[in-house]
Order: C-alpha cells, then structure tokens, then sequence
C-alpha cells in the first residue's frame, strides 16, 4: 500500500479544521501565512513546506468547539498552552508527522520566554512564526463574515508590531510586514482561493510506500482527536474499534480486510468533530434541529477519508455505520444489499459501545439490556440478526472489548 504522507496531513487538518463548525480554514490561513512571511525571509522550499503542515495541524490539540471558539477570537489567555502541549503528544508519537511536534508544542510561548527554554533556535523560529501569523487569523476573524478584512489590515500589522520583542521575535515580525504590505496577502486568505493555494503546495506531495501498521498508527491519532472532543465519549473511538475487530473474527473477517475493519471503525466519527461542544454535552440532543446537526457527521467522515488513496472503500464502511438494512438510516438510505458486513459490525459496535457508556442524559446501561435493545433493532430491520446472535453468544468479551477492560 502507498502512503502520501501530503493526504495524511490535509486528512488530520480537514478533521482538526471541523472543530471550526461554520469557519473551517483556520489551519489552511495560518500554514498559507507561515509560507507567505517564510517567502519574505528567503526560507527554503522545504521549510516552507514544513512550516504549510505545521500550519495545517497546529491546532490538533483542540477538538472543543468552544476552546477553537476562544483561540480564534482572542489574542491570550491563560491556559492556551494546554492545547500546544496535547497536539504536540499527539504528533509525537506517530513518526510520519513527529517532526512538527516541537514546532506544534511552542506555538503559544512567547518570545521573550523561548530564550530561557534552551529550544533549538531553528524551532524556536519556526513555532514563532507559527505563533505570529496564528494572531493574526484570530484578529483578521471578525472581518472576514463581512469582507471588511482589507479596511482593518494596518490595525492588525500595528497589533503585531506592537508585541515585537515580547511575544514575537523581531525579524519574523518584520518579514509579516514585509509580507503582508500588499493587499495580495490579505485578499489571498478568501476562501475562494484557498483551495487552489493548497492544491498548489500539494502538488509536490510526498509519496512512499508505507506500512498498514502505520495507518493504523494514522487512525488510532485520529481516534484520539475525536474522543478528547467530551469527557462522555471518552475511548468510545477506541472501543467501539476493539468491539469491531472482536465481532469481525468472530464472523470470519481476516488478514488486510480485518485491518480494514479496525481503521475504519477508529475513524467512524471524525465528522463529529464538527458538531458544537454544547450539543454533544446535552440531553437536548434528540430535538429535531439537534438531531438534523448530529445526522450531519457520519456524511462528513465519509467526506474527509475517501480522498486518502486506498481507503475508498474503508471510507464507505465507516461512513455507513448509521445506515439501517430496512432502508430508513442515514445519510444515504441504503437497502440491505448495498450494506456491506464491515459496515454492519460497526454499526452494532457503535451501537454498543454508547450504550455501554455513560451519556450526559442517562447512565451506562447493563450488556443484557443492550442485547435486549439490539434485538427490538433487529426486529425492526434496523441491525443485521446475524452479528447480533455473535453479542448473544460472547456478551462478556463485547463488554471488555468496548469498555477496554484488559482480558
Ligand atoms: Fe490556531
Ligand atoms: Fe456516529
Ligand atoms: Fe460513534
């Protein structure tokens, strides 16, 4: 299988961008910006290329509706640095990506204090200037609703010049007003052309052959980013994965197919990254409007993975996992021959794991309970009988699995 480690990161940005609900470019304007000032300086085109990723997945750290909310519409607080130091745990543990995991870690220090933190001085630059042009985007927000961004560029070059020394480094701060001194720089951040400037860094992308190993590495990171979106689905990434493997070796599912199963039921919520903090956390979640928002997310996740070469069908598998046999799921409506078995499992272990988990409107329920609901399901025409008998005949190792007790 081919990796193109470019797809992987626009995937984790695309994913981590959601978190933005209606604005969902702000990791797209800083990596555009960092490459726009890193021009200005004369960097290399590999560093430049490094500091348009560092851009994307700066945030990664963050999948609250309501902290995205505060980090981009407010120049500092205490307690920003909590999101630097989880993204940066996030991306040092898969290889593909750890290179940008000091630059993600220091994109809220200070300039004045990265000195005494003895950092490599090159990081230290280049999380700084992730640091400035992030700002920038935060104090450009309010102006792009209404297209007045252009008006209000000096009072944001004056905002920036104003912190030199204290929060940026001197040099990054005159390579932003160099950069930004035309009106391209600020007409560029338009998200009708967004989409071209990133196609046009990608166009260079870096293809090697990779492992399944790490793409499961890839899915288990994005697991992680969306189940640190509540405390009340804390693991249920995971556990609804260890639920699908489980219930896909108990039905046969082997070898790379069974890999399959267990990076597409990691990934299968991604797209609820984008659904706001406070509906999630909850009990009004049933309203109709509550429920149009949440029917949004599983469409979403099928969205975001099948641009990954190779996970075309993977993508399908985890985008079905709310589709029902008797045809009335959703997003797609598809009858009971178009579901496929991979999609099938997911669904039930979903189905298991949320109910296995306490929820902000009601408290974990017993396995014989569960089994009891999955059975009212599948008279319905809702879950296939099938993997509902193999719940039947392990209940304990299905709890374990979706709880992630070890045994
Ligand atoms: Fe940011
Ligand atoms: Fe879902
Ligand atoms: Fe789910």
């Amino acid at each position: 299988m081919q990796i193109n480690v470019q797809q992987m990161v626009l995937t984790l940005s695309s994913a981590v961008d959601l978190v933005g609900v209606n604005d969902v470019f702000h990791g797209r304007r800083v990596g555009m910006m960092a490459v726009e000032c890193a021009r200005t300086l004369g960097w290399d085109e590999e560093t430049r290329r490094q500091l348009f990723d560092a851009g994307l997945l700066h945030d990664c750290g963050v999948s609250s509706t309501r902290e995205h909310h505060r980090l981009v519409n407010e120049l500092d607080w205490e307690g920003s640095n909590l999101h630097c130091e989880k993204g940066y745990g996030l991306l040092r543990d898969f290889a593909p990506l750890a290179h940008l995991a000091p630059i993600v870690r220091y994109h809220h220090t200070h300039w004045e204090h990265m000195a005494g933190l003895r950092i490599e001085p090159r990081i230290a630059h280049h999380a700084n200037l992730i640091h400035l042009v992030d700002r920038v985007d935060a104090l450009a927000a309010r102006y792009y609703q209404d297209e007045s961004l252009l008006l209000h560029a000096g009072e944001i070059r004056d905002v920036i010049s104003r912190y030199r020394d204290q929060f940026f480094a001197p040099d990054l701060v005159d390579a932003f007003l160099a950069a930004s001194a035309p009106e391209a720089f600020w007409l560029l951040l338009d998200p009708a052309y967004i989409p071209q400037y990133v196609a046009d860094m990608n166009a260079s992308g870096v293809i090697r052959p990779g492992t399944l190993e790490e793409l499961k590495q890839f899915a288990f990171l994005i697991a992680r980013i969306v189940d640190a979106k509540s405390h009340f689905t804390a693991e249920h990434s995971l556990g609804v994965a260890r639920l699908a493997r489980f219930l896909g070796e108990q039905s046969g599912v082997t070898g790379e197919r069974l890999e399959k199963l267990e990076i597409a039921a990691l990934m299968h919520d991604i797209g609820k990254l984008q659904v706001p903090d406070e509906l999630l956390d909850s009990s009004a979640i049933f309203s109709p409007e509550n429920r149009s928002v949440m029917k949004k997310h599983s469409f979403a996740t099928y969205q975001i993975l099948r641009r990954i070469g190779g996970f075309e069908e993977l993508a399908l598998w985890a985008a079905e996992h709310h589709e029902s046999l008797n045809g009335s799921g959703y997003p797609f409506h598809l009858q009971a021959g178009e579901i496929p078995h991979e999609a099938r499992i997911i669904k039930v272990a979903d189905i298991f794991q949320a109910l296995a988990q306490r929820r902000p409107y009601r408290a974990p329920m017993p396995v014989p309970k569960i089994l009891a609901l999955l059975r009212t399901m599948q008279a319905a025409g809702e879950v296939d009988g099938a993997i509902v008998d193999l719940v039947a005949l392990h209940p304990e190792e299905c709890r374990r699995a979706a709880e992630g007790e070890a045994g």
